[in-house]
Order: structure tokens, then sequence, then C-alpha cells
């Protein structure tokens, strides 16, 4: 089956989907986007990311190409023209091409980029044992709600996880806990679910909103408040949350285990009740 590609309106073969160098995505970074999968053939929570692409392109300054109806037919469309058992979308946005100037240029309409492509279910052994995470740093904007597609702090610092070992990036900024790399960060202590507060320092993942309603149904309880690194390192469980990770238990933090080093209850509990949830 194709991975397709879209650029402003037209699908097309991904590897015929060219951008000019001119692009300010390309030169500056000038641009936001998102990431959506199916289940079944059906874009998950695609009006989450697609208010949540809104959001971040208003808050810099871009104006969108399409209203969210016209986004919705784009990604079904091209979900369809795939024909993959299962899809990973991207969209993107810039503030398009323009002769090289940081202040936004004058007149240009932005590039709008889709690409579709059959999504690799992460490794089921994975899964089942947990991954290690690596403690860094957070060098990020204070924006990191904004989902922009700078992302240099993020590749670094996977890179360095990977280097050491490790699958994820877990980002601390002033002792605290903010996200991954690619993912929020969980955090059960005495049967408490704790997670950084939405706001500037993280990204509002739709997998964590998700995730809290379904441990609040349970009748966990939960603290969208700041978790030091120290209580990462004492927790009991940590799990990670995102559209690529979905639920996934953290079981090495900086090579050390995190609780029994094996996936906790909650965890485990949870992850059931999200494949529940899918239908
Ligand atoms: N990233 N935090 C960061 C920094 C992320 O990049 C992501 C997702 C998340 C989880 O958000 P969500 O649950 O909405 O997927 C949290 C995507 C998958 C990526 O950049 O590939």
């Amino acid at each position: 089956m194709p991975d397709i590609g879209f650029l402003n309106g037209r699908f097309m073969p991904l590897e015929q989907a060219m951008i000019p160098v001119e692009d300010r995505g390309f030169q500056f970074g000038d641009g936001v986007y998102e990431v959506i999968r199916t289940y079944r053939g059906i874009p998950y929570q695609l009006e989450a990311h697609l208010a949540r692409l809104e959001r971040s392109a208003q808050a810099i300054g871009l104006s969108m190409p399409y209203c969210v109806p016209e986004w919705r037919e784009f990604v079904k469309e091209g979900i369809r023209l795939g024909g993959h058992d299962e899809s990973k979308v991207y969209i993107q946005v810039t503030r398009g091409v323009a002769p090289r100037d940081h202040v936004f240029p004058a007149a240009t309409s932005p590039t709008a980029v889709l690409t579709v492509r059959a999504l690799r279910p992460l490794d089921a052994a994975l899964r089942a044992t947990g991954v290690g995470a690596a403690t860094l740093e957070d060098l990020r904007w204070g924006r990191c709600d904004i989902k922009s597609v700078n992302l240099l702090p993020n590749v670094m610092a996977r890179q360095k996880a990977k280097e050491a070992g490790a699958f994820e990036a877990v980002f601390v900024r002033d002792g605290k806990v903010t996200e991954g790399a690619v993912s929020n960060v969980m955090v059960v202590r005495g049967g408490v679910l704790a997670t950084a507060p939405e706001g500037e320092r993280i990204l509002s993942g739709v997998t964590r909103s998700v995730v809290l309603a379904l441990a609040r149904q349970e009748g966990v309880t939960v603290q969208e408040q700041a978790v030091s690194l120290e209580e990462l390192r004492r927790a009991d469980e940590v799990f990670l949350t995102g559209t690529t990770v979905e639920i996934l238990a953290v079981v090495r933090l900086d090579g050390a285990p995190i609780g029994t080093g094996r996936p906790g209850k909650l965890t485990g509990l949870l992850s059931a009740r999200f494949q529940a949830s899918l239908g």
C-alpha cells in the first residue's frame, strides 16, 4: 500500500511531495504540527488533535489555511487513499515560502502538509517488559504547550537517551519533571496518580487527558501537580502516555529500577481500560 503525501490541497505519492528550500518551516522551524494514529482505521481523538493544531497556530500568529471540517476530510481521505490497516497521520502547517527574513512575510500563504504512513506498532516485548528512561535537563523554550516543529532539544534528548540504552528522555526543569521528549509522564505513589499540570511547560497531551479521565473513572486520586525528580525516583510506578506510546511502563530510570522493576498494577489496569475504551 502506498504512503500518501498531501501538499496544499493535493494528494500525491509521498515521495513526490516537495517543499521549496525557502519554506519557513525549513528555514526557521516556523510551523506547528500534529501526529494522529488510527484504531481500526478511524483517526483517534481527531477533534482534540485538530483543536490543538488550531490553538498552536493561533499561538504563533499563523492563519490556518483550512478550517477544522476541511482538515477532518483531508485526514480521512488520506487514510482512505493509503489503505493501510492502521495509519499514522502527520500534519504540518508552516508560515509558507518567502525570502529569508525573521519578520513575518506580508503576503505569503501557509504551507499545509499531510503524510499518511502505515503505523508500525511498538514492539510487543517492550510493552510487556516496560522500558528504561533517562532524565535530562529540560532545555526547551518557555512555550512547550505549542506543538511547534522546533524539536531540536527533543531530538537531542531522545538521542542521548538512546545512547544511554533508554527508550525515552524525561525532562526535568528546576528539579521538577515536565514531560518526555515524545510523551507525557505519569507517576504513581501510594495509589495516587500525579503528573505535571497543564501550562506552558508541557504539551497538553491528548492521550494524557484520556488517561487521566480513565483513572478518575476508576476512583483513582489524580494530582495534576509538579512532581520532583526525587519523587519520580521513589515512585511505585511510572508510565508514559502519548499517541505513539499509548500507555507504556517505565521500569528503569537512569539505570535504577522503578518500584519492583516491572510494569505496575495501576499501569496495567489503565492500559486495559484504555484498550477497552477503543471499542
Ligand atoms: N508527540 N509531549 C510531547 C513533547 C510530545 O511530543 C507528545 C507527542 C506528547 C503526547 O501527546 P499526545 O498524547 O497528544 O500524542 C507529549 C508526538 C507523538 C510526536 O512528536 O511524534
